[in-house]
């Protein structure tokens, strides 16, 4: 390696210097982070740079500015001389909070908290770094590299606006509510004082000795190269951001040259000619320089380039990732990535200068083919040039359509290039790239054959007969985009969907004479959350000898056997020296190998296996778990085990996957379980009058739950029984599956979960499954073992929300009023029926939301498919149920030219017409949103506009309500100054249970929030308890909690009696203490006692904008009504209605699975690159939420109603405006009255198939 100087690699973290020790160099920055300097506040998720969790800032060099990074991506040995801050050197509740951290405690924006850090460490960075103060919009584009499942991310958002320079007065003045919460004014986090003493030398070599690497810092191309004749097996590494994309493509290197610094490639240049970029330039300093020239002389094109580039990946991997690494993963692995920075590029007819292996210095076309080919040759891209186009004569336009708005990759990217020669078209030329092209290979030969047909024509004859020119079938997005820029041309350019800065409205009333109940407070971990001090299962200090242990998930088609003896020989042996210390299979299990406990529940009605022990039942099934010394090296060894699996496999039958509901009727035999029908007999006389028959159905997919915080576990085995720290909604069911497994008694297995980071019901029965493996290994090894499932083996796993359809035939009357209806309703339940009730309940909806039912009948069909076994997942079964009985009366409505709201008129119950506060609420709401005026606006809109369409909608509900199962509360007072402790049953996970808890037993005992503290959930002081799901923990435990105050308030009246009546909490407690009162209760509520149900109202009004062309579309305003009763903690129900809402507007529009039907069913759209979940910038734009006044809920706990779960039922209202918009567009057609077909999840290609009428729902 020459004289380059061997180095240990330095750097600081919040202010305090860290030496990476030699064992620790194939550590990312995260675990560095969390693992070595012990820092937890940092989350991990993704370990893809897709979420955002793991957000820090970084100053690369004393004197760069600092930036965002996703520190899942940084190699630590590519950090020397770094200082970075985490969300702990921000600030600590010890210390003081800094103000960014504040603004989201005070902003009510945090629920589980997990994402929090993140978010604070994205806005912190940009805040600070900005030379200028920042704008409200470029704080929004920033957090679109942040995911959060729990909030709707509008508080987030609206949190930081009171630091941005074009806020209003009176968003500013919030300020000083958020320096309240902080004492300490900066937005910068520590900093070393004497960081710039850490050597940096220009060159330098780190040794990786476990892997027998290196990575070497150069200086100059020449270096580069001559590095390269010696060590071909060397990688060159720029930012480093590829890997986090293709793991398996780019993770073999051992030997790395990183070029990030190199001046040659770091260069910028224009002489009014050219723009010349380095290669080495990050993404984000390119779109800087390219800014500033954008005004010039034939470089005014470079304003797509500016905004195109907000589109790329998120701003935290443009912070680092460059752009010649950009490019040269374009030619290395060419069909798999869509790169945009090629389209933009090449589109401008770019060159790029490169240096082959041999030395020598060429410039090339971008698009030229023989590069791909040669690419290997090549040793290094220097630099890119972009050329200066006429302004007058030469058009250049980028566009993009992605199934999220930001932070996803391109469906299709493209940029044109026209050239007009007076009003002739002489060149028409477009670079597309995305994975519609992967889908459709033909695509890239129409789009070629389309742009030829234009070339030559005058361009006036080209708008004149566009349609026919490329072509009426509007279901190609490429050809589309051609439309679009050339209309752009026109005095009618199609308008473009922007997405504008959030907003939101709050509304409710809070009655102060009952406070701390109904006062909106803000949550009582906020700050701990903020300040990253929140502890997680994964953030539990490591314990002496602890091992971590990763699973082995089969890769095969069912039926496939394996030889799992030598399987583990094998494996034990090879990774012994990579710190493998076992692999446990169910042969490790002492007792029975299922999680799940039969007869337990009524959902769980067959033994699921913990670790495979014969024949394939799906692929991703848990084969076993490799147990190693780091998680690093559990997950390494895992992985390749799973990459040789077929090695060990016999050689046996196997079978075609069965996928899909179709498919598994197809087959019937045991693959279909009928299910007793409901409603209306089958002989029993259909009724006469009959206007119409209609037929219809509907397809729903499967939604993965996505809470942020994976499937975690620790378990410790201490004096012949389990400690289990688990992620879960249901400590009993681990309790009692641990003992099963390992044939121990229930009492030698003590749970524990402080809360977990989001569940969303997730964490019920699969998290059990999680659990019990962890102590299965823990029970072999007779060690602590670590199971923190990676995010792609957690989908691969377990599965989500179940897949179900629907089919009808209605007779109707005249006005829309159901005379019979018959339906079926299939659920794809995965390869068990374990938590498939949810059919039964997705009946039970169908029939009790406040409709005449009377007429209605319907087969239930279960349908077992060699998938993931489906599960409970936030509103299961009431949104379905809701959904397809409202399917009905949308198909009624288009079908007959009614208004929906007047067909479900129509079909309203004898009771819910005399009581129902519905229609009440419905006018309440109309009034609100305005919405007659904006039907009328959006009407007016769509007869003048052909290619942008608004759609608006209106959707009302009611949703049975029932508290059930048992939920122990403990309160404990201490004499020493009067605080309080409580534990409950319910698990919190971001729903603000300890919130209203607090509240709950504040009021009782009539004390202040600030002296109760709010301990884990145990299964010592909340034995038998049940699951926190469906909304109920929160009203159950506050309801056990209000009790168990009670029986304290009797035990203190001797002593309030002994003392005036002036006596202080603290003085009454002292006295009671002196006579030996017990002031310590436990109180468990149960349905025995009581029982509480009650009906939760609803009305949401949605509106939607379409770009006709290219399915694109954005919520511009969602308005939603819910009667909370007297809300107990108002701020905690704002949170839960708009979390829900935007959980639900994912489902319905761009959530959805993808199974690879050739390969063995495999779940593919796994991870954050391939599964959406609603973004920053996918949330209504402008949202909001009222609670319905002065209506106290009598029936309910404290007269309050549960709002977790109906407002993600409710916002199915999105998919009614967005049919509204579709249906304009059918009706410029002519076609008018016919129900809007779409499949779902529907995303911009589904949105284009239902536009040219090929949806799912035909008949
Ligand atoms: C979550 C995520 C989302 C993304 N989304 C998008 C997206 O929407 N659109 C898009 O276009 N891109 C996207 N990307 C890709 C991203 O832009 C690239 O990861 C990044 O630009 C690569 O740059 P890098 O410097 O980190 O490359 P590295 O990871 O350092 O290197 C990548 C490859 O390029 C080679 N290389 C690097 N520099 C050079 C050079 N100068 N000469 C020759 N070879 C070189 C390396 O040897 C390596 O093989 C995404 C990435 C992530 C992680
Ligand atoms: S964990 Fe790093 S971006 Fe998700
Ligand atoms: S609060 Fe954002 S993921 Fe839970």
């Amino acid at each position: 390696m020459g004289k380059r100087e061997e180095i240990e690699v330095h750097l600081s973290i919040n202010g305090e210097e860290h030496i990476v020790k030699k064992e620790d160099l194939d550590r990312s920055l995260t675990a560095f982070i969390r693992e070595v300097a012990l820092l937890t506040g940092t989350k991990v998720v993704c370990d893809e740079g897709g979420c955002g969790a793991c957000t820090v800032t970084v100053k690369t060099a004393p004197d760069a500015a600092p930036i965002a990074v996703n520190s899942c991506l940084v190699p630590i040995y590519s950090c020397h001389g770094w200082q970075v801050t985490t969300i702990e050197g921000l600030g600590s509740t010890s210390e003081g909070l800094n103000k960014v951290q504040a603004a989201i405690a005070a902003g009510n924006a945090t629920q589980c908290g997990f994402c929090t850090p993140g978010f604070i460490m994205s806005a912190a960075s940009l805040f600070e770094g900005s030379e200028r103060e920042v704008s409200m919009s470029e704080v929004e584009t920033a957090l679109a590299g942040n995911l959060c499942r729990c909030t709707g991310y509008r508080p987030i958002l609206e949190a930081f606006k009171p630091f941005c320079a074009d806020a209003s007065e009176e968003c500013k003045a919030r300020v000083s509510d958020i320096e309240d919460l902080c004492p300490r004014k900066k937005f910068c986090g520590k900093r070393p004082e004497k960081c710039e003493e850490i050597k940096v030398p220009l060159t330098y070599n780190v040794a990786l000795e476990e892997s027998g690497g290196f990575f070497a810092k150069v200086q100059t191309c020449k270096e580069v190269t001559e590095m390269l004749k010696k060590n071909p097996d060397c990688s060159l590494v720029a930012g480093s951001t590829a890997h986090g994309i293709f793991h398996e493509l780019l993770g073999k290197a051992k030997k790395f040259i990183d070029i990030r610094d190199l001046p040659e490639l770091r260069s910028t240049l224009f002489n009014g000619k050219k723009v010349v970029l380095g290669a080495a330039l990050t993404i984000t300093e390119t779109q800087n320089f390219i800014r500033s020239l954008s005004d010039k002389p034939g470089f005014k094109y470079l304003k797509f380039i500016d905004t195109h580039i907000n589109w790329i990946a998120n701003l935290q991997t443009r912070n680092v990732g460059t752009i010649g690494g950009n490019i040269a993963l374009k030619y290395l692995i060419d069909s798999s990535f869509a790169s945009d920075l090629f389209v933009i590029f090449a589109g401008a007819n770019a060159q790029m200068e490169i240096i082959n292996k041999d030395g020598k210095t060429v410039n090339l076309q971008m698009t030229d083919e023989s590069v791909q080919r040669n690419f290997q040759k090549i040793a290094l891209i220097k630099s890119f040039s972009l050329p200066s186009l006429p302004d007058k004569d030469i058009i250049y336009q980028t566009f993009r359509v992605s199934n999220r708005t930001l932070n996803a990759s391109a469906y299709v990217a493209a940029a044109f290039l026209l050239e007009l020669k007076g009003d002739v078209i002489v060149r028409l030329e477009s670079v597309q790239d995305g994975a519609c092209f992967k889908s459709n290979p033909d695509l890239q030969n129409s789009l070629t054959v389309a742009l030829l047909n234009i070339q030559g024509k005058k361009l006036a004859e080209v708008l004149a007969n566009i349609d026919s020119l490329i072509g009426t079938d509007c279901s190609q997005l490429p050809l589309n985009l051609i439309k679009k820029f050339l209309l752009s041309f026109t005095d009618k350019a199609p308008l473009n969907v922007q997405y504008e800065l959030s907003r939101g409205v709050q509304e409710f009333e809070t009655d102060a004479s009952v406070w701390p109940l109904n006062q909106p407070v803000i949550k009582i971990e906020a700050l701990q959350q903020c300040a990253g001090e929140s502890m997680f299962v994964n953030d539990m200090p490591a314990m002496t000898g602890e091992l971590h242990a990763a699973p082995i998930l089969i890769s095969g088609k069912p039926g496939s056997r394996f030889d799992l003896d030598a399987l583990v020989t094998d494996v034990e042996k090879e990774f012994k020296s990579s710190g493998v210390v076992a692999v446990i299979t169910y042969k490790n299990v002492p007792g029975i190998n299922s999680f799940i406990p039969l007869d337990y529940h009524s959902s769980m009605v067959e033994e699921e296996e913990i670790f495979f022990s014969g024949e394939t039942k799906v692929d991703g099934q848990m084969m076993g778990l490799v147990v190693a010394k780091t998680r690093a090296k559990a997950l390494a060894a895992a992985a390749k085990v799973h990459s040789r699996l077929t090695y060990w496999m016999y050689r046996c039958e196997v079978r075609k996957p069965t996928l899909t509901i179709d498919e598994a009727m197809k087959k019937g035999g045991r693959n279909v379980i009928v299910g007793p029908a409901k409603g209306r007999a089958e002989n029993d006389k259909l009724l006469q009058g009959i206007h119409k028959s209609i037929s219809g159905k509907m397809e729903i997919g499967n939604q993965f739950h996505f809470s942020l915080e994976q499937q975690s576990c620790v378990c410790v085995p201490e004096e012949g029984g389990m400690k289990v720290y688990s992620a879960t909604q249901w400590p009993d069911m681990v309790q009692c599956s641990v003992s099963r497994a390992l044939k121990v008694p229930a009492n030698t297995v003590q749970v524990k979960v402080k809360r977990i980071g989001g569940g969303f019901g997730g964490k019920i029965t699969r998290a059990t499954h999680v659990a019990v493996a962890c102590a299965v290994a823990a029970n072999a090894l007779k060690r602590p073992v670590r199971l923190v499932l990676d995010l792609k083996d957690n989908m691969r796993l377990l599965g989500g929300r179940a897949a179900l359809k629907t089919e009808f035939k209605v007779d109707v009357d005249k006005e829309g009023k159901i005379l019979n209806l018959d339906s079926a309703i299939y659920q794809n339940c995965g390869h068990s029926v374990n938590d498939s009730p949810l059919l039964y309940k997705t009946v039970k909806f169908y029939f009790d939301v406040g409709y005449d039912s009377s007429r209605f009948r319907v087969s239930p069909f279960e349908c077992l498919t060699d998938t993931p076994s489906t599960t409970w997942c936030r509103a299961p079964g009431s949104t379905e149920g809701v959904v397809f009985i409202e399917e009905v009366f949308e198909h009624v409505a288009a079908e007959l030219g009614l208004d929906p709201w007047q067909v479900r008129m129509a079909n309203l119950s004898e009771n819910d017409r005399k009581d129902s506060p519905l229609p009440q609420m419905v006018l309440d709401l109309k009034e609100k949103s305005n919405f007659e005026q904006r039907k009328k606006e959006i009407e007016e809109f769509n007869n003048q506009n052909k290619y942008m369409k608004k759609g608006i909608a209106l959707f009302p509900l009611k949703y049975p309500f029932l508290l059930w199962g048992n939920y122990h509360a403990t309160v404990s007072v201490y004499h020493v100054d009067g605080s309080v402790s409580i534990t409950h049953g319910g698990v919190e996970m971001g729903q603000g249970i300890n919130t209203k808890v607090a509240q709950a037993c504040a009021s009782a005992l009539g004390i202040s929030l600030d002296k109760i503290k709010v301990e884990a959930v145990s299964t010592l002081t909340a034995p038998n308890d049940s699951v926190t799901a469906a909304s109920i923990g929160s009203d159950t435990c506050s309801l056990a909690v209000t009790r168990a105050c009670a029986e304290i308030n009797k035990r203190l009246e001797p002593a309030r009696k002994a003392l005036s009546a002036d006596a202080t909490w603290l003085q009454v407690i002292q006295k009671a203490y002196e006579t030996n009162v017990n002031l310590c209760y436990n109180y468990m509520f149960s349905p025995t006692d009581e029982t509480i149900a009650y009906d939760i109202y609803l009305a949401a009004v949605a509106e939607v904008h379409l770009d006709v062309l290219t399915g694109q579309k954005k919520v511009a305003r969602v308005d939603v009504l819910e009667d909370v009763g007297r809300s107990l903690s108002p701020l905690v129900d704002v949170g839960q209605i708009e979390g829900a809402f935007v959980m639900g507007l994912g489902y319905w529009l761009c959530e959805g699975y993808v199974f690879d039907k050739e390969n063995y069913g495999r779940l593919i759209s796994v991870g954050t690159g391939d599964y959406k979940i609603p973004g920053t910038k996918d949330i209504p734009e402008d949202f909001r939420v009222y609670f319905r006044k002065n209506a106290p809920n009598h029936q309910g706990v404290l007269q309050t109603k549960a709002s977790g779960e109906p407002a993600v039922t409710v916002s199915v209202v999105v998919l009614y405006a967005l049919r509204n918009a579709i249906a304009a567009v059918w009706k410029d057609h002519g076609i008018t009255n016919k129900h809007v077909k779409i499949d779902l999840p529907a995303t911009p290609q589904n949105i284009i198939n239902a536009i040219s009428g090929r949806g799912q729902d035909q008949n």
